[in-house]
């Protein structure tokens, strides 16, 4: 019988398993050696995300590597806004970078919903070949940009330091923001939904920005529409539940909140303190998190320190759900053997959290 791990979807439900499932936000990518080498063969990070069997080839590196305990599909939450006609390259030293920013009336209005399985067709092809691959050894998350944080990059036209732009719209013309918003929401929905029938069995919605966003306009403008796309997600698929990670970057001050969402799981960074979050959502949801990513910079002595106190900081499982990860996507900068390390001390360690009453 080939083993099935599914440590990582019964902790997202908050049920029992024997130890902390593992995996990291960007776990795989030029960190790798063996990734890079795809990357060169493919020559260029969108030709490799479009070859479903390169895709599906990079996406199990890192489960083999280091024994992790789910696979994450190997794309990037910025296929959306192209599909949507917005021209999306990757220029050398800028990062991400749209030729047809979102700046007016026009091309707000000029927006719609991509059919995902037409125009991401290549998206849905690799979820279908990676489970394929996966074989149900490890669980496939499937994933996407908040429609916020997608947003962001379609308004400022690529990466940004201070979001000035769409904060301008935000303040100025709210209700230009809101329409681009609301498209987001509704391909969002789509491109989710389209990603659990070909296999996805847990989502994450990755609202890398929200955190950037003042009180109360987190609640207008991230939060409201996460709410809209898990209110039209499929709940089950192949009889079974599909899990909802929410992770927004900086989301800390409104944990309850995002807890009251209808997600499964919240995601936290490094500066939330576990214990004080389970606290303050009740043990309603399972927690992600929370590992600050320069901690794998420290050597092995610091790895297994701080991963133990983070292990510590959840404490006994109980009621609850911890799936450990990175607070934030892992640096590309990292040496591979540290989350080599990283894997063995909370495999081994958070076992003492998970023994079972008699
Ligand atoms: O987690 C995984 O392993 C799955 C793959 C994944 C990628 N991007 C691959 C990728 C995921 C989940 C993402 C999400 C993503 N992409 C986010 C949200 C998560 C986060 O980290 O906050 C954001 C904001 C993006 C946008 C994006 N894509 C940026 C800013 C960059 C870096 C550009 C650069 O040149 O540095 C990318 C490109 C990208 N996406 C890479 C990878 C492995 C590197 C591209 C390469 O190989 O050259």
């Amino acid at each position: 019988m080939k083993p099935v791990n599914d440590t990582f979807l019964r902790a997202l439900k908050r049920e029992q398993t024997d130890y902390t499932p593992l995996w990291l936000m960007r776990q795989a990518g030029r960190y790798l050696p063996e990734y890079n080498a795809v990357r060169t063969r493919k020559g260029s990070f969108m030709a490799l995300a479009q070859d479903p069997e390169a895709a599906c080839e990079v996406t199990l590196q890192p489960v083999e590597r280091f024994g992790l305990d789910a696979a994450i599909l190997f794309s990037d939450i910025l296929t959306v806004p192209d599909a949507m006609g917005l021209g999306l390259s990757f220029v050398p030293g800028k990062g991400p970078v749209f030729e047809h920013p979102v700046q007016t009336e026009e091309a707000a209005a000029k927006l719609f919903v991509p059919d995902p399985e037409e125009r991401l067709r290549y998206v849905t092809d690799a979820v279908r070949t990676i489970r394929r691959a996966l074989d149900n050894r490890v669980p496939l998350i499937g994933f996407s940009g908040s429609p916020f944080t997608l947003a962001c990059y379609m308004v400022e036209g690529g990466s940004s330091k201070d979001f000035a732009t769409i904060k301008k719209m935000m303040y100025a013309r709210p209700d230009l923001l809101h329409r681009i918003l609301e498209v987001n929401a509704r391909a969002v929905t789509e491109y989710l939904n389209a990603q659990v029938r070909a296999g996805a069995q847990a989502l994450q919605i990755f609202d890398t920005w929200g955190g950037a966003l003042a009180d109360g306009c987190f609640e207008e403008f991230s939060l409201r529409y996460m709410k809209r796309i898990l209110e039209g997600l499929i709940k089950e698929n192949e009889g079974k539940r599909v899990p909802v990670i929410l992770f927004t970057k900086g989301g800390g001050a409104w944990l309850e909140a995002i807890a009251e969402s209808g997600c499964d799981c919240v995601g936290v960074d490094w500066t939330v303190n576990l214990a004080q979050a389970r606290a303050r959502t009740r043990d309603a949801v399972s927690l992600q998190g929370n590992l600050d990513p320069m901690v794998l910079f420290a050597g092995e002595e610091a790895i297994r320190r701080e991963a133990r106190r983070v292990l510590d900081s959840f404490g006994e499982t109980g009621t609850g759900g911890h799936v450990f990860n990175l607070g934030h996507g892992i640096s590309q900068h990292t040496d591979p053997e540290a989350v080599a390390i990283l894997a063995d001390e909370v495999h081994a360690y958070s076992r003492r959290y998970h023994q079972r009453k008699a």
